[in-house]
């Protein structure tokens, strides 16, 4: 299968394409989702193939505004509301209830809710509206890899297995969205984002829990897609979660290493080693994924170190997609 890159003025094609039931990936704020039309089965099942991904981990609902979920939301709760005024179109995904019968299995995996995205991006949005249904939108990776942020990653992984990629350049954010649970009595964020809990327990007036991944009482529910190995390249990656210990690593060739711009500048490595995340955090969001890319696609290098962030609430993103791609696995810890 030829996979074709389109350019902004070339949306209808993709259109027609979504509508035939193929796959194209689109362009976000925060990485490229793979889409399909929601709405029929088979094209659905086509994303879990293309990125052999595991069936009981179900697809984000990409739709261009708040009046086409409510089609297939069962009910739309008041925090929802209060939500989707505060920060659509943005990097909130919002679960609720679906309504029966109106979105096929293979979307929810089963489950009697569904995970409600409206991103920020004019090709997106009006590639949606002029499809007129909503499209699924996991990330566009192969399962497993780091997050896709530019047209360019997700050919890599995707090429000759969806029709075409809508290339909006480099994404904003750099990590996905927030995730918040409404279907609950207690509002709960399953995956941090650059929404923080922080700014979502203010625009609803009440606490909001954090799924810290590490809570064992099973009444919580979690993002099954949570549970998988996750944004890792080849090689084993460490967190270094206090900037002096790089001081205390002796380097050689075959580690790399990904850090702050003057962090990396006191480091002792041929530049093909060293991979800059930028000058602070928001930079290290953006940049976080592009770097894991890099490395996986090295050959000889077989250990990544990279730069931990304790921000607070701030850093919660950031560091919950590092310690997935590190399996656990910090410095002198
Ligand atoms: O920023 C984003 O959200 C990106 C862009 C492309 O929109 N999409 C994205 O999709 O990250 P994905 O599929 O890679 O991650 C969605 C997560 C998975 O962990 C999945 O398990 C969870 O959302 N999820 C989806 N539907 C769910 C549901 N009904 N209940 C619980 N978790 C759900
Ligand atoms: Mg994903």
């Amino acid at each position: 299968m030829e996979t074709k890159i389109f350019k902004k003025d070339q949306l209808d094609e993709a259109v027609s394409l979504l509508a035939k039931g193929e796959l194209v990936a689109f362009p976000t704020e925060t990485v490229y989702g793979l889409g399909a039309i929601a709405t029929k089965e088979k094209s659905v099942k086509g994303v879990y193939a293309a990125k052999g991904r595991p069936s009981d981990n179900p697809l984000i609902v990409t739709v261009s505004d708040e009046n086409m979920m409510r089609k297939y939301a069962k009910e739309v709760p008041e925090r929802a509301e209060k939500l989707i005024k505060h920060f659509w179109p943005g990097p909130l995904t919002i679960l609720l209830y679906v309504k029966p019968g109106t979105l096929p299995e293979a979307v929810t995996g089963g489950l009697d809710t569904v995970a409600f995205r409206c991103p920020d991006d004019k090709l997106t949005h009006d590639l949606i509206k002029k499809l007129g249904y909503p499209i699924v939108g996991p990330s566009a990776n192969t399962s497993t890899k780091p997050s896709p942020t530019t047209a360019e990653h997700v050919y890599h992984d995707l090429k000759g297995k969806i029709s075409g990629i809508i290339d909006g350049g480099e994404t904003r954010v750099g990590l996905e969205s927030t995730i918040i649970d409404l279907s609950v009595d207690q509002p709960i964020v399953l995956r941090p984002g650059e929404i923080t809990p922080e700014e979502l327990s203010e625009v609803l007036g009440e606490k909001v829990l954090i799924n810290t991944g590490k809570v064992s009482d099973s009444s919580i529910p979690k993002a099954p897609g949570m549970k998988y190995r996750h944004y890792a390249p080849s090689a084993p990656v460490v967190v270094v979660d206090h900037p002096e210990d790089f001081a205390k690593i002796n380097f050689n060739d075959s580690m790399g290493v990904m850090a702050l711009k003057d962090e990396l500048a006191k480091i002792n490595l041929p530049e093909k080693n060293k991979f800059n995340l930028g000058e602070n955090l928001i930079d290290a969001d953006h940049n976080l994924f592009g770097g894991l890319r890099y490395f996986d696609d090295k050959t000889g290098i077989n250990q990544i170190f990279v730069q931990g962030f304790d921000q607070g609430e701030e850093s919660l993103a950031y560091m919950n997609r590092l310690n997935k791609a590190a399996g656990g696995h910090h410095f002198n810890k």
